[in-house]
C-alpha cells in the first residue's frame, strides 16, 4: 500500500496500538490514533508527526463513545482498520475462583466490544482494504495449553466472533485478519514476555500490508504464517 494511506488504530495510547501507530507514521501513513484519556507517548507522537497523525478519543466498550467517534470520521477512507484495544484480567484465575465481574469485563472488552467497532467502521474501510483485528496465540483452541485460561476464552470468543462476522460478509473482496503479535513485553504481557515490542510491531505491519489484496479471512501470527483455530 501507498504512502499516504490511512489506517485507524483503536487502541493507541500504550503499547502495541502505540507501536502500531509509530511504525506506520514511519512509512508515511497517515494515523487515526484512539485513546481513552490522553496519552503522553501519543503527544509526543503527534509532535513528531503532526500533519500525519490524528488523535481521537474513545472507550471501545462505551457505545456513546463510538457513536461519536463514527461521527466525526464520517465520510473518511480507510485502507487499513486495526482494532488493536484489548484487557487482561485474572490471568491466573480460573472459572472457579475468577471474580465473574472480571470475567465479564474481558469478555465485553476483547471480544464483543472490537466487533461492535468492526460493525460500526466497516463501511469506511475501502474496497481494497483490511479490516484487522489484535487476537492473540492464545485464542487457539487447538494450540491450548491452560496458559491464562480465562483472557485465552476472550480471545477465542473473538476469533469465532470474527468468524461469524467473515461468514455473514461472504464475497465481500476486503482483507479480514485475526492477529497474534506473540508474547511481547508491555503493561499486559508483562515483562517476563518472550519478545519486545520492535520484534513483533514491524512484521505485524508487514504482514497486514502484505496481505491486503486477499479477500477472506485468516488467523496469523506476526509473520503471517496460518495458525490453527
Ligand atoms: N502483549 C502481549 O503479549 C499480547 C499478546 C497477544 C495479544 N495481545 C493483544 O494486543 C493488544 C494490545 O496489548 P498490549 O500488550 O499493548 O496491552 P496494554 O499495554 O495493556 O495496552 C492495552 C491497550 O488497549 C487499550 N484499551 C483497553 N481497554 C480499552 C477500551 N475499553 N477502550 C479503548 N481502549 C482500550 C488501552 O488503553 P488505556 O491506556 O486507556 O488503558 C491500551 O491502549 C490487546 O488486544 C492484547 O490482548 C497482547
Amino acid at each position: 500500500m501507498a504512502n499516504g494511506s490511512t489506517v485507524l488504530v483503536v487502541g493507541a495510547s500504550r503499547g502495541l496500538g502505540l507501536a502500531l501507530a509509530e511504525e506506520w507514521l514511519g512509512r508515511g501513513w497517515r494515523v487515526i490514533g484512539t485513546v481513552r484519556t490522553p496519552s503522553s507517548a501519543l503527544d509526543d507522537l503527534a509532535r513528531r508527526f503532526p500533519s500525519t497523525l490524528e488523535i481521537e478519543i474513545v472507550d471501545i466498550s462505551d457505545a456513546p463513545s463510538v457513536e461519536a467517534l463514527r461521527g466525526r470520521i464520517e465520510g473518511r477512507a480507510l485502507d487499513v482498520l486495526f482494532v488493536n484495544a484489548g484487557i487482561c484480567l485474572a490471568n491466573e484465575e480460573t472459572p472457579s475462583t475468577v471474580e465473574e465481574r472480571d470475567f465479564i469485563d474481558m469478555m465485553v472488552t476483547n471480544a464483543l466490544s472490537p466487533m461492535r467497532i468492526v460493525e460500526c467502521f466497516d463501511d469506511l474501510v475501502t474496497a481494497g482494504g483490511a479490516i484487522a483485528v489484535m487476537t492473540s496465540e492464545l485464542g487457539s483452541i487447538e494450540n491450548n495449553e491452560g496458559f491464562w485460561e480465562l483472557y485465552s476464552s476472550s480471545k477465542a470468543a473473538l476469533n469465532m466472533l470474527m468468524k461469524c462476522y467473515a461468514a455473514r460478509h461472504a464475497g465481500d473482496r476486503r482483507t479480514m485478519l485475526l492477529v497474534a503479535p506473540g508474547w511481547i513485553r508491555t503493561d499486559m504481557g508483562t515483562q517476563a514476555a518472550t519478545h519486545s515490542i520492535e520484534e513483533s510491531i514491524p512484521h505485524v505491519v508487514d504482514t497486514v500490508t502484505a496481505s491486503v489484496g486477499s479477500a477472506g479471512l485468516r488467523f496469523i501470527d506476526r509473520f503471517g504464517k496460518t495458525l490453527p483455530w
